[in-house]
């Protein structure tokens, strides 16, 4: 077996049972069930307002539940709360550091708070902020790191206890390119290790990227849940390909369009126009190889005549995901 995938023999170090929290009236997590095993990465996703940040709250004992209950490492998380501290770290979507104190002394304050071994400290910090890639700012107050800095520090404070669970709300919102790679590097290394992920985005493409299961939540409730494979299959028709036309031709032209519906026709695609950006997109469709896809649009667009001066691959936009998971659902 891959070492790096989850364990199927292991406990899971995550359940959720009927996991509810009612804000008056307001059913903001809705019996969630779900659970994570040891060296999984599972992705929560969904839109504002989805319940995310409220089911981490639960699951990290900030929040009460208003009913059911959750595990972490086989202690109920509702009857054992104080037992099951020590075994995760959290970072949390408002990132809490103590900006007058140094990165390293931002970690050395958690350490003694954790009772780590004395001698071992210095070397677990040394190690964090490396992996972090802060080895050069250790002396630099917390307060006068960049956003992506403090979110990697952040996430060094979480896991300075050697966690056996890691809960990110939302870890990269707002990061550049490279502070993302840097955290999705950090992320894949603690899988490695054995440690249990439950990350929340509103990314689809983040969580494709690391997850090895995905759980939609839409208004509290878990929509669909699968494999990052079995959740691209029931998108699948959402992916495509897009292309901005050339300034002198309009999209919405009567001309553009005639040339469209005939492509559309002839190869089986649906094209979708957005005027204000002068762009057709265009689907992929279920059964269809990738590059044989392509091509046909390509031939297609030339043989029409249709002049592009950039395209580029579509991602499905949440809105999207959830129209096509409840289409297949339904099928
Ligand atoms: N303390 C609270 N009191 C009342 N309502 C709350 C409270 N906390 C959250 N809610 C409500 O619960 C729902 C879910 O909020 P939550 O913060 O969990 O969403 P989220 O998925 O984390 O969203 P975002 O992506 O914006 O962070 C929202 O309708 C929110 O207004
Ligand atoms: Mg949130």
């Amino acid at each position: 077996m891959d070492p790096s995938s989850p364990s199927v023999q292991e406990p899971p170090a995550v359940v959720a049972q009927g996991l509810t929290r009612k804000f008056g009236t307001r059913v903001s997590v809705d019996n969630l069930n779900f659970s994570i095993a040891p060296g999984e990465l599972y992705a929560l996703l969904g839109d504002n307002g989805a319940g995310k940040t409220t089911t981490i709250s639960m699951l990290t004992t900030l929040l009460a539940p208003t009913s059911g209950d959750f595990q972490i490492c086989g202690f109920s998380g509702v009857r054992q709360s104080e037992k099951i501290k020590a075994f995760f770290g959290v970072v949390s979507q408002d990132i809490s550091l103590y900006n007058e104190l140094t990165c390293y002394e931002n970690l050395k304050f958690l350490a003694e708070l954790y009772h780590l071994p004395k001698a071992a400290i210095a070397a677990r910090i040394n190690e964090l902020l490396t992996s972090a890639g802060l080895q050069d700012r250790a002396k630099d107050r917390a307060g006068n790191l960049s956003g992506g800095m403090q979110r990697r520090l952040a996430i060094a404070c979480a896991l300075i206890k050697s966690p056996k669970v890691l809960f990110m709300d939302e870890p990269t919102v707002g990061l550049d390119p490279a502070s993302r790679r840097q955290i999705w590097a950090t992320l894949k290394e603690l899988k490695k290790s054995g440690v249990a992920i439950l990350l929340t985005t509103h990314y689809l493409e983040e969580a494709e990227l690391l997850a090895d299961r995905i759980g939609i939540i839409r208004e509290g409730k878990l929509v669909a849940e699968g494999t990052v494979r079995e959740l691209a299959r029931k998108i699948h028709d959402l992916r495509g390909i897009s292309f901005k036309l050339s300034e002198d031709v309009a999209v919405a032209s009567a001309e553009i369009k005639a040339k469209l519906d005939r492509l559309a026709a002839a190869l089986k695609v649906t094209v979708n126009l957005d005027p204000l950006r002068n762009t057709v997109y265009i689907s992929q469709p279920e059964g269809t190889e990738l590059s044989a896809y392509l091509r046909s649009i390509f031939d297609g667009l030339s043989a029409e005549n249709i002049e592009f001066h950039t395209f580029a691959t579509g991602e499905p936009n949440l809105e999207e995901v959830f129209l096509a998971l409840a289409k297949s659902e339904a099928r």
